[in-house]
């Protein structure tokens, strides 16, 4: 049991239940006027029914429209406001859950200050930079990227703050923490992170005044202080406000040090703040340092710096940034922190608090860190989840129970046909789940093997399936016949993929492997594979790899890769899909020399931007060549000729070609089920591919519809 985190805990006087705070996270869920409309009430409902000790709502608009950075951001610059604000925290409080708002005024980014024209807040007037942030952006990305600066009207002007502003600025941030009070918050959070306009102040990087908010970190944490004093001046003894600010800022020259954001938290707790919540921040104008922080990559990054700002200060401190709840209850319990706030996780499963506390932590939905959710922000969109479709949408994703209990024939284990059986199963059907390997999880089974947190949600799927009454048959593969013997009420196709070699000279060599082959042979898939591509000696090594159990093989794999695999040096992997540069990373990581050739103008175009800037920019480090809109003529005995798009031939050296790419929708099967005059519905990958979040979201729909 995780006693720590599960424990009550205090910031000033308000008691929470438990340690686990949910992160503030801007949305985009509120109306446009900046209200906090139905959806995003229903949102944080959800949160606070989870059992989740405090919830902060994210960047509250102290300035709005003013010094906002998303278009359906939250306000609370204006009594107009209250009633809505009051409404939400009401609900909330119902679930017995505490919520605070965060108050923020964005400063330099505030993007819809470029949209109305108006100049922007800084301390300091400075050249903008253009940084790669853009660079592997698809096309309708960038177009959503760029709608802000080129709405009629927009502008992008900064203005350097005068001592009036800052007056200004403090009063806003002073009055808005009051008005929470009266909206029934019970505190307020100060956001002095992440470039917004108290950390800005912050940043000798983006600080350069020479007057008494410039220069020392004294100087530079002036204004936090200003604002925590008044804040705390006008909201009553036992209402707290306290700061989130950066321990440093990743990738920056010149911008916050670690020794800096210990400072920081001195100054902001001398100054009345009832607690620090530790976070960082990065370069904004590079697309990698986004993972570093704030939406770090890296799991329990900020830990030491946020154990070192606790021994300087003797309030609460709050620690953030990819924490596991058993590493959270560890820092608790040595010390090193006092709250655990949690984002991504809580929007995969609002419920993760009680879960824990009912001691059912195998029923927690792993997060798998896709940055789907932030990168809907990113592109001006409404958060969602790729392994939770209800966040953001939770009117619409209730689940009923069913009228009438149907016969339900799911074919295919991987994620769509195990969520579809699990939500078909709840809602009182009778599910049967059929699968032809003898195992559970499908592609995402062995897409773990390069990105590893995918297999902790087949994981989940399984144990919620083998949980449920759901009658599975593995190593089952369903013929027209059987179908039709079942009698089914309704069929639901999950039967993946169709993968194709594409149709080149030279793909049938010993050295052209699919992706699936390249899987296969590693995990000791279809065993025709290993005959069909490998020495003898090989096969005698990976037929003793195989006798491991199939799981415990997946880790193992993925260290034993590490000393040997039947790949040679030099692989060239055609297709920079989400699959292609999955194994490009895998392949690199374990000495190969690699090479990439995409047939289209994108990279990784399936994945969310930060993901796909994370994985790139690791590519690029490590030497792999990244080619774009390159087509493959023809592949020879040890390598294949490339054609670029001003049709320039290239030799490109190769010991072994991977294909990664000729996947397509499979849909024979649905035809002819419904052939036999049953209702059938085809989900996940055979419908289209859309990987695990569109095989969620088929699922969680059709479960509901039949
Ligand atoms: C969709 C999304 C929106 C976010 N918006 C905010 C925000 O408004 N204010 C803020 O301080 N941090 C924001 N963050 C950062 C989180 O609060 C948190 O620090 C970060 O996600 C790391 O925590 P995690 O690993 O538990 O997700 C956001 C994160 C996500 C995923």
């Amino acid at each position: 049991m995780l006693s720590h985190l599960l424990s009550a805990g205090r910031i000033g006087t308000l008691e929470l239940r438990n340690r686990i705070i949910m992160a503030p996270m801007g949305s985009n869920l509120a109306e446009p006027d900046g209200h906090m409309g139905e959806r995003i009430k229903r949102y944080y409902e959800a949160r606070a029914a989870g059992g989740a000790g405090l919830l902060i709502v994210g960047v509250g608009a102290i300035a709005f429209p003013a010094g906002a950075c998303n278009p359906n951001q939250v306000a609370i610059s204006d009594d107009a406001f209250v009633p809505d604000l009051l409404e939400a925290t009401r609900r909330i409080h119902a679930h017995g859950a505490k919520v605070a708002i965060q108050l923020q005024h964005a400063g330099k980014v505030a993007v819809r200050d470029i949209v109305d024209g108006r100049p922007m807040w800084v301390p300091s007037a400075l050249p903008y930079h253009r940084g790669d942030l853009t660079d592997d952006l698809t096309a309708d990305e960038m177009k959503a990227f760029v709608s802000n600066l080129t709405a009629p009207g927009a502008k992008m002007l900064y203005h350097e703050m005068t001592q009036d502003d800052i007056a200004q600025l403090v009063e806003m941030f002073a009055s808005a923490a009051a008005r929470a009070e009266r909206a029934g918050f019970d505190g307020v959070e100060l956001h002095a992170g992440h470039g917004y306009i108290l950390s800005a102040f912050l940043s000798p990087k983006t600080n350069k005044r020479e007057d008494e908010y410039g220069g020392s970190i004294e100087n530079r944490a002036r204004l936090l202080g200003e604002v925590i004093r008044a804040s705390k001046a006008r909201v009553g003894d036992d209402f707290p406000v306290w700061c989130r600010l950066d321990a440093c800022e990743y990738r920056t020259t010149g911008g916050i040090t670690v020794a800096d954001g210990q400072r920081a938290a001195e100054l902001a707790a001398e100054a009345g703040a009832d607690a620090i919540h530790v976070s960082a921040y990065a370069d904004s104008s590079s697309g990698v340092a986004f993972t570093d922080a704030p939406l770090v990559h890296e799991p329990g990054r900020y830990v030491e710096m946020t154990a070192a700002i606790k021994r300087l200060v003797d309030v609460p401190v709050i620690a953030v940034g990819r924490i596991e709840p058993e590493q959270g209850d560890a820092l608790i319990r040595e010390g090193r922190a006092d709250f655990i706030a949690m984002a991504r996780k809580l929007l995969a499963d609002p419920e993760l608090p009680r879960k824990l506390s009912e001691d059912r932590a195998e029923d927690v939905r792993p997060c798998i860190y896709c940055y789907t959710c932030v990168g809907q922000i990113f592109l001006s969109q409404p958060t969602c989840c790729a392994v939770n479709p209800a966040t953001g949408r939770e009117a619409e994703f209730t689940l009923e129970p069913c009228e009438t209990p149907r016969n339900v024939l799911v074919i295919g284990g991987g994620p769509a046909g195990m969520e579809a059986a699990r939500l078909a199963a709840l809602r009182g059907h009778r599910v049967t789940l059929c699968e032809k390997d003898e195992r559970l999880g499908g592609t995402a089974f062995f897409s773990s093997l390069v990105y590893p947190v995918n297999g902790k949600l087949v994981e989940w799927l399984e144990t919620q399936v083998r949980k449920l009454p759901i009658e599975l048959r593995l190593g089952c593969r369903m013929d027209l016949e059987q179908i039709r013997s079942m009698a089914p009420d309704v069929v639901l196709l999950a039967v993946g993929a169709r993968r194709e070699i594409p149709d080149i000279p030279g793909a049938d060599r010993k050295t052209v492997l699919s992706g699936d082959d390249l899987r296969s042979l590693l995990t000791g898939g279809d065993p025709s594979v290993a005959a069909r591509k490998l020495k003898l000696g090989q096969r005698a090594v990976l037929g003793v790899g195989n006798l491991l159990g199939m799981t415990e093989r997946m880790s193992l794999t993925r260290e034993l890769t590490r000393r040997w695999m039947p790949i040679g040096k030099r692989v060239v992997v055609i297709g920079g899909g989400l699959v292609g540069v999955e194994l490009a990373e895998f392949l690199v990581e374990r000495g190969r020399s690699v090479s990439v050739v995409e047939p289209g103008p994108d990279l990784a175009s399936e994945m969310s931007p930060p993901r796909r800037w994370r994985i790139l920019h690791e590519l690029r480090e490590h030497g792999v060549e990244l080619r774009k809109n390159v087509r493959v003529e023809r592949i020879e005995d040890d390598g294949l000729i490339v054609v670029d798009a001003d049709e320039t031939r290239t030799r490109m050296p190769a010991d072994h070609i991977i294909v990664a790419t000729g996947v397509r929708a499979n849909l024979e099967l649905e035809e002819a089920v419904r052939a036999l005059g049953c209702e059938v519905h085809a989900l996940g990958d055979c419908r289209g591919v859309g990987y695990i979040q569109g095989a969620i979201l088929d699922a969680a729909k059709v479960a509901r519809a039949i």
